[in-house]
């Protein structure tokens, strides 16, 4: 049922039906139908009398588009847990809250960490291709040899909500968990994981790695040439949170060498153009960033930020409210 809200929200992002219902129940809304991402004009323009601003990762908010957007738009809110598209200062500038959704999506971006370190490890996409091609010829003793990841150290690079999550999971594979993490977590967090502070260190153990840092400036290209060539020969690298991370050229590289046995990877650097060695590399198990796809967790995500609009129209401070200062 709508609520008796004369606020306006302006989902300028593509949101599938299960996504827009909660809006749609809450607010008065208008919603991008276009299929396609807008650009930046068509956003300034659909803001016009909204008090909200609904985006996701895929809409640039830099400095100039926020300078632009009408007086009226007092909360914008990302959909997504990622915020790197969303230039803060210029928006702290504006006086406006800047709401995002941790939490909610945690639990299903974990369950597709453990897809791409079993798809890279064992090998999936050379056997779904065995398999649809026909050109299986029946079971051999030595086809498509993969790695084991149980019993296998993990390096998790970022122990944030996901990087936990993910430990758990990896916890059941009886895998060995490591962790570089800005901040060291209480042991309870921790739950028996090695903490590094040195990243390199880190790497110099880990036979499968998990990026699960945040991106943004102070984390692109971290896992670069030098740091993978500390790994062990033959290690598995995963990526389920921004691809920027990674240097491409020095992951295609280690790949092609063996260095690096197999990747799997979730997310690019400059999506959907990624580095076009990923799209030919029979040792890459590559997904289109889809870490929190599925219904459940997308409703959620829309709960969270209709519940967060809600919270601050009505004076208070959301819980899944960024800290701009
Ligand atoms: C997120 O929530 O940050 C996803 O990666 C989509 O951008």
């Amino acid at each position: 049922m709508k609520e008796a809200s004369g606020d306006t929200v302006f989902i300028a992002c593509n949101l599938p039906g299960v996504a827009q219902r909660p809006f749609a129940e809450t607010f008065s809304c208008r919603f991008n139908d276009t299929g396609r991402v807008l650009a930046a004009s068509e956003v300034i323009a659909g803001c016009e009398g909204a008090t909200a601003l609904v985006v996701t990762a895929t809409d640039k908010l830099g400095a100039e588009v926020i300078a632009a957007l009408p007086d009226s738009v007092r909360i914008v809110a990302t959909y997504s847990v990622g915020h790197e598209h969303i230039d803060l200062p210029a928006a702290a500038a504006r006086n406006l809250v800047v709401l995002h959704t941790p939490d909610v999506l945690s639990e299903s971006c974990a369950d597709i960490g453990m897809l791409l370190m079993l798809g890279a490890a064992r090998r999936a996409l050379e056997g779904l291709h065995l398999v649809r091609s026909g050109e299986w010829t029946g079971w051999q003793p030595g086809q498509l040899l993969g790695t084991d990841i149980h019993g296998k150290r993990l390096g998790i690079f970022g122990m944030g909500r996901i990087g936990r999550a993910i430990a758990k999971r990896a916890r059941g594979f009886d895998m060995e968990i490591h962790y570089h993490n800005r901040r060291r977590l209480d042991p309870a967090e921790e739950r028996g994981a090695v903490y590094h502070e040195s990243l390199e260190v880190m790497l110099a153990l880990t036979d499968v790695l998990c990026v699960a840092a945040p991106g943004g400036r102070a984390t692109r290209g971290m896992i670069n040439g030098e740091r993978l060539a500390l790994m062990p020969a033959g290690a598995i690298v995963t990526n389920i949170s921004r691809g920027d991370i990674i240097d491409d050229a020095a992951l295609v590289a280690a790949l092609r060498s063996g260095q690096v046995a197999a990747a799997g990877l979730d997310v690019f650097a400059n999506e959907p153009d990624i580095h076009p060695a990923y799209r030919k590399l029979d040792n890459v198990f590559a997904l289109p960033h889809s870490g929190s796809a599925t219904s459940d967790t997308r409703r959620r995500m829309s709960e969270f930020l209709c519940a967060g609009i809600r919270e601050e129209l009505s004076g208070r401070v959301a819980s899944n409210r960024l800290a701009l200062g």
